[in-house]
């Protein structure tokens, strides 16, 4: 329509953190190119759709909501999905246009470039060509790429506004560890650290406005290495992060197995900054499977590193990914994973049920696991994960936990509120605790800090009281 106002963005975003991360830079860029933020979807002229494509379902879930975008709205697909669809049109697997009816198609690497060009300040390197590409308007990959237009990273750093004590910084990108089953290295490109310095002063800006925790992220975190100086690896940095006055609590996602070394134990036992709280993906308990799918560790390694890593700080809480079904994984190979989920003892865990995924290694395999067989084996790994919780949280009964009050007063659950106020505090590696007591704590406000008696356990919840 004349005269009215064609440039309300909506971003949604699919999948893992590091596309969260992705959204915020991406929506920094337009607003600042004279884009306005939509209320809603629907109130949206341009829908940009940050996608995943980690496994089959998120492709699915995405070719659908393109279905449901009917109208006069732009479609703008980036992400994970939008990747995998550009490379197989590069390497001639066809894709269904229709199913993808989309205007634009930018890389994870091309995301910084999605402002200027929607905004038509972009003259090179642009492709108008609707019939060949099937995309209306696609710009094409150059050598440039984002992740290393480190400029605009730090200016997007230097300029978030904070508007909670907790923030994220991406210090590594991409991933080259191609694992057989995974798409990530595909999609996302060679790993590539962010340089030290900028992570570094993006840190110190954002303590000075009031944040307390920072989640570093990456596909594989320890093994950044600042591209300027390879003494700056991950245990220098995480430990130079601690030192910045007003960090409280640094947190990490994802480390690899293979390259938790020594130094970063030492490092993580000896600092009360750095979380115990670590996520480590097994994705399978035999050591066949786990060749097969190229992890580069067998799992007495795992176990050790566990072991190792109790050892130094035995209040360490762990959390890993799963995956069931990957071709050829017998009944023998799936009970070694359940054996090792019991013999780790995890608090948390993802399972996934294998999915085939195009470029992968494993694509080549024979999907030879029935879809039921994934299933009843997920549901198992499920039940056991329930299981080892429940003997994690029934072993810290009757300990004294440092808990820092997180909220106060109303729950979803009514019922626990039958003993009175309910604290949610985090004690021990960030394990919940609820703290249900009569008017006796009344004056506790969140941010507090105190000392709790676990006092009992219910429905793997751990309830205590301040003493
Ligand atoms: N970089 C991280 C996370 C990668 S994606 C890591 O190395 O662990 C998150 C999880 O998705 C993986 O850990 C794996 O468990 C799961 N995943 C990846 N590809 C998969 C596939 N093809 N099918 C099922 N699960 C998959
Ligand atoms: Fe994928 Fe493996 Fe890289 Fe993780 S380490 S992103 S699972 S290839
Ligand atoms: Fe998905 Fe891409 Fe993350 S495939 S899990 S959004 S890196």
């Amino acid at each position: 329509m004349e005269g009215v106002k064609k440039n309300r963005i909506f971003i949604k975003t699919y999948g893992c953190q590091m596309n969260f991360h992705d959204s915020g830079l991406i929506e920094d860029g337009l607003l600042k190119n004279g884009f306005d933020k939509a209320g809603s979807l629907n109130d949206a002229d341009i829908v940009i759709l940050n996608t995943c494509s980690v496994r089959d379902h998120a492709d699915h879930k995405i070719v659908s909501e393109i279905g449901r975008l009917k109208g006069d709205k732009k479609i703008v697909l980036t992400g994970c999905f939008a990747k995998q669809i550009k490379l197989k049109r590069e390497n001639g697997v066809s894709v269904n246009n229709a199913d993808i009816p989309v205007d634009y198609c930018f890389a994870p690497d091309e995301i910084l470039s999605i402002p200027e060009i929607l905004a038509g300040n972009f003259e090179k390197n642009y492709n108008g060509d609707i019939n060949d590409k099937g995309f209306k308007e696609e710009f094409k990959a150059t050598a440039k790429d984002d992740y290393q237009n480190f400029n605009l990273i730090e200016e997007y750093f230097y300029n978030k506004k904070v508007d909670s004590g907790f923030a994220t910084i991406k210090i590594i990108e991409g991933c080259n560890n191609f694992c057989s089953y995974c798409i990530v290295p595909f999609v996302r490109g060679k790993e590539r650290s962010i340089p030290f310095e900028i992570i570094y002063n993006s840190a110190k800006r954002y303590a000075d406005k009031g944040v307390r925790e920072l989640l570093l992220l990456g596909q594989n975190v320890n093994s950044y290495l600042s591209p300027e100086d390879d003494k700056k690896d991950f245990s220098y940095m995480l430990e130079s992060l601690t030192k910045i006055n007003g960090i409280k609590k640094i947190k990490f996602l994802t480390s690899h197995p293979k390259d938790f070394n020594d130094k970063l134990i030492e490092l993580i036992a000896s600092n009360d900054k750095i979380s115990k709280n670590i996520h480590l993906p097994v994705q399978a308990g035999s050591d066949r499977v786990l060749s097969a799918m190229n992890r580069g560790y067998i799992r007495r390694d795992y176990l050790n590193l566990i072991e190792k890593l109790r050892k130094k700080c035995p209040d360490a809480a762990f959390s890993t990914d799963i995956i069931v079904g990957f071709p050829t994984e017998t009944k023998e190979d799936f009970n070694m994973t359940l054996s090792l989920i019991d013999e780790a003892g995890f608090d948390f865990l993802f399972g996934f049920k294998y999915s085939p995924r195009p470029f992968t290694k494993a694509f080549e395999f024979k999907d030879d696991v029935s879809l039921e067989e994934k299933k009843e084996r997920l549901g198992m790994v499920f039940e056991k994960q329930k299981k080892v919780f429940s003997s994690i949280l029934n072993s810290l009964r009757g300990k004294r936990l440092n808990v820092t009050i997180l909220a106060v007063g109303k729950g979803k659950n009514p019922a626990e509120f039958k003993n009175g106020i309910l604290f949610k505090g985090e004690g021990l590696n960030d394990r919940t605790v609820y703290i249900v007591n009569k008017d006796k704590y009344k004056n506790l406000r969140i941010g507090d800090k105190g000392i709790a008696d676990i006092t009992y356990i219910e429905n793997n919840r751990l309830y205590g009281e301040v003493i």
